[in-house]
């Protein structure tokens, strides 16, 4: 592969160093994480933008460092408040590393960030890029943070063809990287690249007769910038198969479970949930079908004919809506989750627990803002008020 950057003269290098920083400086964005070069601001920030939109972090960041204003207070914050202030942004398994690595930063290095990239990437749920990216940004260490959109950006720069799907490659994005950036204005050259892609150098049309580098870009000199990223498809996610139940007592409260401490949303409040193979989620959709948009409190509930084909426990006790409520999907990086909803009442009081050897809770709707609910949970509550015909929304 030719490595173009080696044959960059000095001189050139510096001058699109130059050119790049300068741009940033005129252009860059107010961000509440740029306000100073506070390790904790950065650290937190970084996370809290890996799969998440800029303008979704800001109001989320405020409120977290509000809320754990300093690496202390996040090492000894309650679970479930971490997790509230974390709800929404999904990954949930980021929220709990942080803390983790809080508790790290308190035990290991006497409650400061450490300063060398070799110790910030022994901090949990920290690798290549947030190492790169604190070391940078904090202390202004000469340490490339490569993330999808730099790849990007440096893809076509150089023109790798170079696979950004394959974790070898990194290795030739380090490379190009240590060659070109800034090693004054490290963190800021970090930057300028991010907000380069996200605004100028997007995926699909970059727009580079506004872009600070054109003159130095390969890929635009020959007129291939779409060809670049070089990227090879990702496998499918998997199918996974749910059927869920929204039980209401005769308080009108709502059923919850706490789901165990599995990997996925471990230790977060669902309607029960039960994983069924392909074949029986596609029984459950056909059965009971009228066809018909019906509102849910239009039908009878069916009690004669109970539907213990349900595969909840204590399902025969609860009279169920003979029909489902619908569907609704969601996309865990790799898995995809179908979750088919059923509904059903409990005819006498009851407030204690249905199934065995799980934590459960009784919530009315307007109770709900209490716990942590995952973005599944909330499709789930959507589908159920959709189906209400907006008579109790919630
Ligand atoms: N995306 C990831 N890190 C970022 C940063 N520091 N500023 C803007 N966008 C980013
Ligand atoms: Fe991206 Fe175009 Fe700038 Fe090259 S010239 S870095 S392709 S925006």
């Amino acid at each position: 592969m030719n490595k173009v950057w080696e044959n960059w003269s000095p001189e050139k290098k510096q001058q699109f160093q130059e050119q790049f920083i300068e741009w940033y400086e005129q252009e860059k964005r107010n961000l509440p994480w740029r306000f100073n070069q506070d390790p904790y601001r950065i650290w937190i920030s970084e996370i809290m933008l890996q799969q998440t939109r800029v303008d979704t972090v800001i109001d989320y960041f405020y409120r977290f460092m509000e809320w754990f204003p300093t690496i202390e207070a996040l090492a000894e914050a309650p679970e479930e408040k971490l997790l509230k202030a974390w709800e929404g942004l999904g990954y949930y398994s980021r929220v709990r590393n942080i803390q983790a690595a809080a508790k790290q930063i308190m035990n290991e290095f006497g409650g400061k960030m450490p300063q060398t990239p070799e110790e910030i990437s022994t901090l949990k749920g920290i690798g290549p890029y947030t190492t790169g990216a604190i070391a940078s940004i904090a202390f202004g260490l000469p340490e490339p943070a490569i993330d999808g959109n730099v790849m990007r950006v440096v893809s076509r720069l150089f023109c790798i063809e170079e696979d950004i799907a394959k974790a070898s490659s990194r290795k030739i994005f380090d490379q190009a990287m240590r060659s070109i950036i800034d090693e004054s204005h490290p963190g800021e050259f970090n930057q300028a690249l991010m907000d380069l892609g996200s605004a100028i150098c997007t995926p699909t049309s970059p727009k580079c007769e506004q872009c600070p580098i054109q003159e130095f870009c390969l890929a635009k000199e020959k007129g291939i910038q779409t060809l670049f990223p070089i990227k090879s498809k990702k496998a499918k996610p998997k199918d996974v198969y749910y059927v869920a139940a929204a039980i209401q007592n005769s308080k009108e409260a709502y059923y919850f479970e706490k789901r165990e401490n599995k990997k996925l949303l471990a230790d977060m409040w669902t309607f029960p949930m039960i994983e069924v193979s392909k074949e029986e989620y596609e029984d459950f959709q056909k059965k009971w079908q009228t066809g018909d948009e019906i509102s849910l409190f239009d039908e009878p509930l069916v009690a004669e004919e109970n539907l213990n084909t349900l595969p909840f426990e204590k399902a025969e006790q609860i009279i169920w809506q003979k029909r489902h409520l619908g569907e609704v999907t969601h996309i865990f990086s790799h898995l995809k989750w179908h979750v088919l909803l059923f509904y059903g009442r409990l005819p006498h009081h009851f407030d204690g627990q249905l199934g065995e050897g799980k934590k459960t809770n009784w919530l009315l709707s307007n109770e709900f803002n209490q716990v942590v609910f995952p973005k599944v949970q909330v499709k789930l509550i959507q589908l159920l008020d959709k189906n209400r015909n907006n008579s109790n929304p919630f």
